[in-house]
């Protein structure tokens, strides 16, 4: 009997059982205290929706742009990190699984499976996520062969210049070499499945970053160069020097404050995503949504924004439209749907956020993302 997914959490329950315990760790943790990590999701639970009734709910629409085209909702797969290691070949079972769904998804730097691997195995352009490195040929590089692969927008993440501490992958001792230590023996004589899947998926491993990084053989190694390649001295300048390299639409992640915003829209980005990397980064920084109202002030009218960080259903979806948000990411809820039940989770987390949205926006009552503003929410005064 395949199981019966009703919520996130559902798949978040199976992709526990069902991952290694330093991948599935690795997804569900967040820096230090992991407060904003916490805060992220519990924030909105304090925004409450207003119920309204005898409203005609036919003929409903989710269906939003973003960055100028059409979605079935307005939702995107964040980058995430070897999500290759959550399933074989985990990058191009969640491009899939987005493209079938009509939502983008976007490759992060920090991929197992290759740019050009994953446009080879999907027909819609996806978006590529840049870290920027100290190594500017690299960056070049990168830049270089996202545009070879038809990607049609370059993220340029802005929070991760230098890494924010995750316990859990410290006391994991994170790699993709899984070290016979008993309890990684005892933990994988559980999950065998995954490593039936893994064997021979191998061979793609790194073609992203091998080739231009010495000495990256797997994922330990990946995180000790990437630390030292992260460039410390990023300032907006050199985000402006990336968007004319890159020519096209462009969007900025890891915005939390208003100035950034104004910094970020005066250079002309198409997009920002309100974000604190999951609450990975600055453990005690506000929420997303809650920094979301003040960001909107500042530069609403000027660039389209995105909100990340936190979302697990449709009603949280529906809480950042309606606080002005023009669209949204979502990072773990997909995830735990790939470690869950690769391609088909992710497109069941989808699915599950999709309803959810429908049907929390027909019984507030509208028919339209478009015409849902802050008047079917309750927003507690402390909230601004
Ligand atoms: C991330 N995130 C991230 N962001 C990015 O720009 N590049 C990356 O490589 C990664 N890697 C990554 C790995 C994992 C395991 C997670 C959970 C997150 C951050 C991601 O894009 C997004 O901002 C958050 O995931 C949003 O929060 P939620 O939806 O996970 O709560």
């Amino acid at each position: 009997m395949p199981p019966v997914i009703t919520e996130i959490e559902d798949l978040r329950r199976l992709h526990k059982r069902r991952t290694p315990k330093m991948f599935y760790d690795y997804c569900d943790s967040g820096s230090w205290t992991e407060q904003t990590y916490r805060e992220n999701s519990s924030d909105f639970d304090l925004l409450r929706l207003r119920q309204r009734v005898a409203v005609d709910m036919t003929d409903r629409t989710t269906a939003m742009p973003m960055i100028g085209s059409q979605t079935t909702m307005p939702v995107a797969l964040a980058p995430v990190g070897i999500c290759g290691m959550q399933r074989a070949d985990g990058e191009i079972k969640a491009a899939k699984a987005a493209e079938r769904f009509g939502v983008p998804f976007t490759l992060s730097t920090m991929s197992i499976c290759s740019i050009e691997d994953v446009a080879k195995f999907t027909t819609a352009p996806f978006w590529f996520q840049l870290y920027v490195m100290k190594d500017w040929a690299f960056v070049e590089n990168l830049i270089g062969r996202a545009k070879a692969a038809g990607c049609s927008a370059l993220v340029i993440t802005l929070d991760l210049q230098i890494l924010g501490q995750r316990h859990k992958d410290l006391k994991n001792g994170l790699s993709t070499r899984i070290k016979p230590t008993p309890r990684n023996i005892l933990d994988l004589m559980t999950k065998w499945e995954w490593g039936l899947e893994m064997i021979g998926t191998h061979r793609r491993t790194f073609r992203n970053i091998v080739g231009h990084a010495q000495g990256v053989t797997d994922v330990s190694s990946l995180m000790s160069w990437t630390a030292e390649q992260f460039d410390p001295a990023l300032d907006w300048e050199k985000v402006k020097r990336i968007m004319d390299m890159w020519g096209g639409p462009v969007i900025l992640k890891g915005i939390l404050d208003p100035e950034d915003a104004r910094r970020a829209a005066d250079l002309g980005a198409d997009a920002i995503v309100v974000s604190n990397h999951g609450g990975r980064q600055l453990d005690g920084a506000l929420s997303s949504i809650r920094m979301l109202p003040q960001i909107v002030r500042a530069v609403g009218d000027q660039v389209e924004i995105h909100l990340d960080s936190g979302i697990r259903s449709g009603q949280d979806v529906l809480k950042a439209i309606a606080m002005g948000a023009k669209a949204t990411w979502i990072g773990r809820a997909y995830i735990h749907g790939l470690g869950a039940m690769g391609q088909q989770g992710v497109t069941r987390a989808l699915e599950v956020i999709h309803k959810e949205l429908d049907v929390s926006m027909a019984l507030c009552g509208h028919r339209n993302l478009a015409e849902v503003g802050r008047d079917i929410l309750y927003i507690p005064r402390d909230f601004e």
